[in-house]
């Protein structure tokens, strides 16, 4: 592609090796998580929520869990304001939820900042303040030294000392080098370390130090390196919270994010489905249940993940992708045939084995485990699918145990119907189609009645059958009720077949029950024929299934010998 060499890269890498993070294997505990929904989240949004809006966010967000919610940016408009106010007014913060207001480092933003969160619990309050440290903003954007640059941060964080002191204290405070990841290592490291001089963090009064990815530049051990970095040279490390903002830009939010925690991180923050600037901010839900799926818990809580989806949908205008992990429409749809078969033995496996850990092929997570139902999320069938898909729908859904051997054949049925009609074939459709097909089949031959007899060891089977309008009653014996059947139909009309396979069984999803079986032919022409019969009564429902396959292997012949 022309036009590359343009593009040079504009990170900075630590000025040693920082790699002790490569050791570490995988996230122990959750993070702190700190929700930027309704403020990074919201300030991306074609139309910003309204003030009802936030406020059913808001309450989405504590719902699921979280303890310190960034709830906009109060001097960046009227509604912004409004919202901090009505929370604050109407006592809408819980007792153990933090909540988090942005003010850039100047003077009147700081100042009406903390007019917007007079009279919330000041603990339960951070004023996070930022400024842009990167190179190209200090070359381009505020033409100001590094000196000038980082006297900003420091005024800026002397107003907050000045004006949370003159409430009475109490305020917790959170520094952003803003473009952290487009900032020389060791120059943001000065910058935050001369903010930390300044509110001189204690254990019961820490601050936060958030090192956002506010562009995406690098791979993501990039980034790892440098919070390692920073992590490792933090003044007062111990008394500081370092956390994380990434966005998306390079795709890599949730790597960064991960390979930031095992750096050495703290705390994350982020939005729901990875709304916010550009790509967005890094997806909350994908590292939450990431850790969940691991056997770790992410002290979030998104098991009613349809509902979540539906009310952010509703308030930020936006749609959740298919595939967002975890929560899109399909992903945990299986359509193609081996996944489906992998799944479906999988599903028989863990309830043979009364399995309690969670080792499904294909499915990462137990989908009921985010309020999705096998029925309708996991197997679907297309085109794509298989026997084995069928099967299982069938079976999990509707309670027909189909032998082994009619799978593929119904799997062919299917798969053709929904290539023909180029669409997803819905369970209950497989359901009807099937049941059309292969069940209570009565033309031509038509079972209206029958008994059985005993002579010796033999049944004798006289049946009513009606063909083409006419009635008639055949007779035949066997040494089984079926055999008898079997010999009346042979003797008394001009098909020949064998039975080759029988299965029955009590059909008990549903209101009645009823029992199913299943019954395989060979045709006169060698080719098997399947059929089901159900009926209240067993020995009825055999009969049926019986009739039901060499009707079909009729109608096949008819058809066939009608195009021959
Ligand atoms: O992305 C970013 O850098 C921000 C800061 C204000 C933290 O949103
Ligand atoms: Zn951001």
């Amino acid at each position: 592609m022309k036009g590359f060499e343009k593009y040079r890269r504009q990170y900075f890498m630590p000025p040693k090796p920082c790699l002790e993070w490569t050791k570490k294997e995988y996230i122990e505990e959750a993070p702190i998580w700190c929700s930027v929904d309704l403020r990074d989240g919201n300030q991306s949004l074609i139309i910003p929520m309204s003030l009802e809006e936030k406020l059913e966010f808001f309450k989405l967000l504590v719902a699921v869990g979280f303890k310190e919610i960034e709830v906009g940016f109060p001097a960046a408009s009227q509604t912004e304001f409004d919202f901090v106010r009505t929370l604050i007014e109407e006592d809408l913060i819980p007792d153990d939820v933090t909540i988090q207001v942005l003010t850039q480092a100047r003077e009147h933003i700081i100042k009406r900042t903390f007019e917007a969160v007079k009279g919330a619990k000041r603990e339960n309050v951070i004023v996070h303040l930022y400024n842009s440290t990167s190179k190209a903003q200090r070359e381009q954007v505020f033409r100001k030294s590094k000196e000038e640059i980082k006297q900003i941060a420091v005024d800026g964080a002397r107003l907050l000392q000045e004006l949370s002191e003159r409430d009475g204290g109490g305020y917790r405070f959170e520094y952003s080098p803003e473009s952290f990841t487009g900032t020389e290592v060791e120059y943001a490291l000065e910058v935050c370390n001369a903010v930390l001089d300044v509110w001189k963090p204690t254990a019961d009064h820490k601050v936060i130090i958030n090192l956002p990815v506010t562009v995406e530049m690098s791979m993501p051990h990039v980034y790892a390196s440098q919070i390692e970095y920073m992590c490792k040279h933090m003044k007062d490390r111990e008394h500081v919270v370092i956390s994380l903002h990434p966005h998306n830009d390079r795709g890599c939010g949730v790597a960064d994010s991960e390979l930031g925690v095992l750096a050495g991180a703290d705390r994350i923050e982020g939005t729901l489905f990875g709304n916010g600037e550009r790509t967005g901010n890094v997806d909350i839900i994908t590292l939450a249940m990431n850790m969940y799926s691991m056997g770790v818990d992410p002290q979030l809580d998104f098991s009613d993940m349809p509902h979540i989806v539906d009310v952010y949908e509703q308030v930020t205008r936006m749609k959740v992708g298919y595939r967002q992990p975890y929560a899109g429409q399909l992903v945990f749809a299986a359509f193609s045939g081996s996944h489906q078969d992998a799944i479906a033995k999988g599903m028989h496996y863990r309830d043979e084995q009364q399995e309690t850990q969670w080792t499904v092929p294909y499915l990462p997570l137990d989908p009921r485990d985010v309020g999705r139902q096998y029925e309708t999320d996991v197997i679907r069938i297309n085109s794509q699918s298989g026997k084995g898909g069928v099967a299982y729908m069938l079976e999990e859904y509707y309670g027909y145990e189909l032998p082994v051997d009619m799978r593929e054949g119904i799997g062919y049925f299917m798969k053709g119907i929904s290539d023909a009609q180029h669409r997803e074939l819905l369970p209950n459709e497989v359901r009807d189609l099937f049941e059309k097909e292969y069940r209570n089949v009565n033309t031509p031959y038509a079972m209206e009645d029958f008994h059985f007899a005993r002579e010796g060891g033999d049944f004798i089977c006289t049946l009513r059958v009606v063909t083409d309008g006419e009635r008639k009653n055949i007779v035949g014996s066997g040494n089984g009720r079926l055999d008898a059947v079997s010999n009346a139909l042979r003797n008394n009309t001009n098909v020949q077949f064998d039975i080759m396979d029988y299965k029955e069984h009590a059909l008990t999803k549903g209101s009645t029950s009823k029992a199913v079986s299943y019954v395989k032919i060979k045709d006169c022409r060698g080719l098997d024929q399947w059929g089901v019969g159900i009926h209240d009564d067993i020995i009825t429902s055999s009969v049926m299934a019986l009739f039901s396959a060499l009707n079909r292997a009729l109608a096949q012949r008819r058809a066939q010998e009608g195009k021959g």
